[in-house]
């Protein structure tokens, strides 16, 4: 058989190709109307083929702008968008999640059009975004948390920051006064300072107190559902046949916090910055604006100076944010409130007075020259450690310490000239001597065995440091 044009690809081959293949392909002429549509997009998207043929992309999906459609972009461009993530709503009201990419088309010099090729990752997301929940859920609770969702309710009030550092004090009395007002706050601070004390305390002491107060850790998500986690989403959307308010919505009247603002995705700080502009939001995939009204307190535990200057934060977002900028102090610059600190914490977790043990002399000066890099948060696990291995003890001595802190090689550690050798060893020896004991159920001859020592020599050991300890809990009982 003669073959008239054997190499001639005919438009119905093409056909053939675009509508075999998984992807969704969308190709519109240069001024944005649709030329191709495949039967995969019309699946995905739940629209007929024939009815997209010589739409316009804006009129097909409603909730995109003009800035946001990618095909729109690689027009104006004619440079090729890869990867986008893109969450729309078709004009039938479905609302999907593709990942596309989108490339310029050509004729010589001459923009002609552009081609999406999308995958439909609606499910994924879908998946994504349960698992998210489930794991902040399960974090809060692992916490101690008392809610077991995104609204946390304000605990803290400006009486539980213990501190009477004069740097400190400037700032609760700065806090206290921007907290009258509803002007947002940003309060930083390294991990531990107490960031989220002042925050709740900040909304206790305004005229939302009686309001939700809402803390979001923007690190704690990934970006892309960040975003409806924020803002919420429409039916359809990702969570099953319901509209979700996002926590914009449940912190109408109230405060929401922003944790970690600085590791939220950049493009979505734009949609924060024009949501707080224009006091309203849109749900992800929708159309309706919704009027909010929300205090915004935000923190992060870097200076954000740098994560501006590095781009990773919004110039004109944290300007909007920071009327009022609280720079927290680490533990290491206030150490002259370590004594109250400890005396609140050992009431805090030995709620009874009877029986409440004092810190060894030896544990106060550590304590005095440890760095601290978990500030706060690190003195009190700290103590609450010790309050567990020193378990009905009168004193509370370095063995008694989370093992890591009393290592030489520990984090905040290489700081502690103030201790001697001689106090460092007999510590390290006793805890030696104190697991030995546990081991061999407190029989000497057997701990004796197990150390490879004389059995008089543990005795004598024992006695020893017994009397030491007797010394350092004398002393430090007469204290003044
Ligand atoms: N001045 C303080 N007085 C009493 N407790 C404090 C103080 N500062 C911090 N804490 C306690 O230390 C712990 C950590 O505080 P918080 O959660 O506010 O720190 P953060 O700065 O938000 O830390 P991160 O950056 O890790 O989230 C909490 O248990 C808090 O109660
Ligand atoms: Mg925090």
């Amino acid at each position: 058989m003669k073959r008239t044009h054997p190499q001639r690809l005919e438009r119905e081959h093409l056909l053939a190709v675009l509508n075999a293949v998984d992807e969704a392909i969308h190709i519109v002429d240069a001024d944005g109307y649709t030329v191709f549509y495949n039967d995969q997009a019309a699946r995905f998207e739940r629209l007929e083929v024939h009815d997209m043929i010589g739409k316009h992309v804006l009129q097909a999906y409603p909730s995109l702008r003009p800035a946001d459609s990618t095909l729109l972009e690689v027009l104006r461009t004619g440079h090729p968008v890869l990867n986008r993530q893109q969450t729309f709503t078709t004009e039938k009201g479905h609302t999907v999640t593709v990942l596309s990419s989108t490339f310029p088309v050509f004729r010589g010099k001459e923009l002609i059009g552009a081609v999406d090729i999308s995958r439909d990752i609606t499910k994924v997301r879908e998946l994504l975004e349960k698992i998210v929940l489930l794991q902040d859920r399960c974090s809060r609770l692992a916490r101690g948390g008392v809610q077991a969702d995104a609204i946390r309710t304000a605990r803290f009030t400006f009486s539980d920051i213990v501190g009477e550092n004069a740097q400190l004090e400037k700032i609760k009395a700065l806090a206290v006064r921007a907290a009258q007002a509803t002007v947002p706050v940003f309060v930083f601070g390294e991990t531990g300072t107490g960031k989220e004390l002042f925050a709740q305390s900040i909304h206790n002491a305004g005229p939302r107190r009686d309001r939700p107060f809402i803390a979001q850790n923007c690190a704690a998500i990934p970006g892309e559902l960040l975003e409806s986690i924020l803002f919420g989403s429409v039916r359809g959307a990702f969570t099953g046949a319901h509209d979700r308010p996002g926590l914009f919505e449940a912190a109408d009247g109230g405060t929401l916090f922003l944790d970690e603002l600085a590791s939220m995705p950049v493009p979505l700080q734009a949609k924060l910055l024009r949501a707080l502009e224009d006091g309203y939001i849109r749900r992800v995939g929708g159309l309706r604006p919704i009027p909010v009204d929300v205090r915004i307190l935000a923190s992060s535990n870097e200076d954000p100076a740098l994560a501006v200057r590095e781009g990773r934060l919004r110039q004109d977002l944290f300007a909007r944010l920071s009327s009022v900028c609280l720079q927290l102090p680490p533990l290491r610059e206030r150490r002259d409130d370590i004594p109250l600190l400890v005396d609140h914490f050992l009431a805090k977790h030995h709620p009874e007075e009877r029986g409440r043990p004092e810190l060894a002399r030896e544990v106060l000066e550590f304590f005095g020259s440890y760095e601290w890099p978990g500030n706060v948060r690190e003195l009190e696990g700290a103590i609450r450690g010790a309050l567990v291995l020193g378990w009905g003890e009168p004193v509370l001595r370095a063995e008694h310490l989370p093992a890591y802190l009393v290592r030489p090689d520990a984090p905040g550690g290489g700081q502690r000239e103030n201790q001697t050798l001689r106090s460092l060893l007999e510590s390290y020896e006793k805890g030696i001597i104190r697991r030995a004991l546990a081991r061999a159920g407190g029989n000497i001859s057997e701990a004796a065995r197990s150390l490879g020592l004389p059995r008089q020599t543990l005795q004598y050991r024992l006695r020893m440091l017994d009397r030491e300890d007797r010394r350092v809990g004398t002393e430090f009982a007469n204290k003044p």
